[in-house]
């Protein structure tokens, strides 16, 4: 499955990058990056073997191409690169919303994987989802993601929308989450360096916990909510009517549409 050629190495394709140089999961001369901008983390890919921007007539070698550009410019880079790969090369796509039967049209007929991933690849602590109809092509999508972290398996392509909703974008949701407490915790009082100490360490602590107990988040909030304490009080705000179950389906439908009008 190498060379593996990355098709633009920004924030996602860096992370990933990254991730599996942390991993060790594949050699430095296993890839091939192509970004008119390399980033610190191409850079560094580059210095430990990788072959960074080569002549479009080396791209050949490539066996793995991850398309990880930004959905707008998805066309156009297929249209630069498609004519110079392998005719065996396998397409992973890590682009929002863009169809696997589009991919596969403008990339020549050549078999496609879909993943959706997230920015935590970079610590090994990913999450992607994964869809291909090809099962060749969907081990190839396993074997290059379980060295970053979770893998998850979707049924049928259309899922990917709500894997993007769900997972790919979420990360920002919880970047979010973080920011307000921060700012609520200086509404009542705090410093901004304790409110943002207290925020993130409270935050990160609560989701390792949850992580190594394997409970469900439910249970882990009831045993934090005392009847009638200063959670319950809290909770009541946030579980209330317009809290945040509405919100998050709210927030969650909003970029499942964005993602089907990247796809159209
Ligand atoms: N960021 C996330 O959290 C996340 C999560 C899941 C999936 N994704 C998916 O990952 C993909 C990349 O997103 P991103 O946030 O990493 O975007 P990004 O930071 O803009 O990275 C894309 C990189 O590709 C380069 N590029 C543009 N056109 C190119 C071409 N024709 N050939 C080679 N490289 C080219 C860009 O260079 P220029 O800056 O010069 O254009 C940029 O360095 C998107 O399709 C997105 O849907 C992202």
């Amino acid at each position: 499955m190498t060379p593996i050629l990355m098709l633009g190495a920004g924030r996602m394709g860096g992370a990933i990058v990254e991730g599996w140089a942390r991993a060790g999961a594949f050699a430095g001369s296993d890839l091939m990056i192509v970004d008119p901008q390399p980033s610190d983390v191409a850079l560094a890919a580059a210095r430990a073997g990788a072959r960074l921007n080569p002549p479009d007539s080396d791209l050949a070698a490539a066996r793995t191409v991850i398309l990880a550009v930004k959905p707008q410019k998805w066309l156009e880079a297929a249209g630069q690169y498609a004519s110079w790969l392998s005719p065996d090369a396998v397409i992973i796509s890590i682009a929002a919303g863009v169809g696997s039967q589009a991919i596969a049209k403008e990339f020549g007929g050549r078999t496609v994987a879909r993943v959706m991933p997230t920015t935590a690849a970079a610590i090994c602590q990913g999450t992607a989802s994964l869809y291909a109809d090809d099962p060749a092509a969907l081990s190839r999508a396993h074997a290059l993601f379980e060295p970053l972290g979770t893998v998850v398996d979707l049924t049928d392509e259309a899922q990917i929308h709500a894997a993007t909703a769900v997972s790919g974008s979420a990360p920002a949701y919880l970047y979010a989450f973080i920011e307000s407490l921060e700012a609520a915790g200086m509404a009542a009082g705090l410093s901004a360096a304790d409110a943002s100490r207290l925020a993130r360490s409270t935050v990160t602590g609560a989701a390792a916990l949850l992580a190594q107990t394997g409970e469900q988040p439910a249970e882990l909030r009831r045993q934090v909510t005392s009847p009638n304490g200063t959670t319950e009080a809290a909770m009541n705000v946030l579980l209330g009517e317009h809290g945040l179950p509405p919100l998050m389906r709210e927030a969650v439908a909003a970029a499942l549409r964005r993602s089907r009008e990247l796809g159209a």
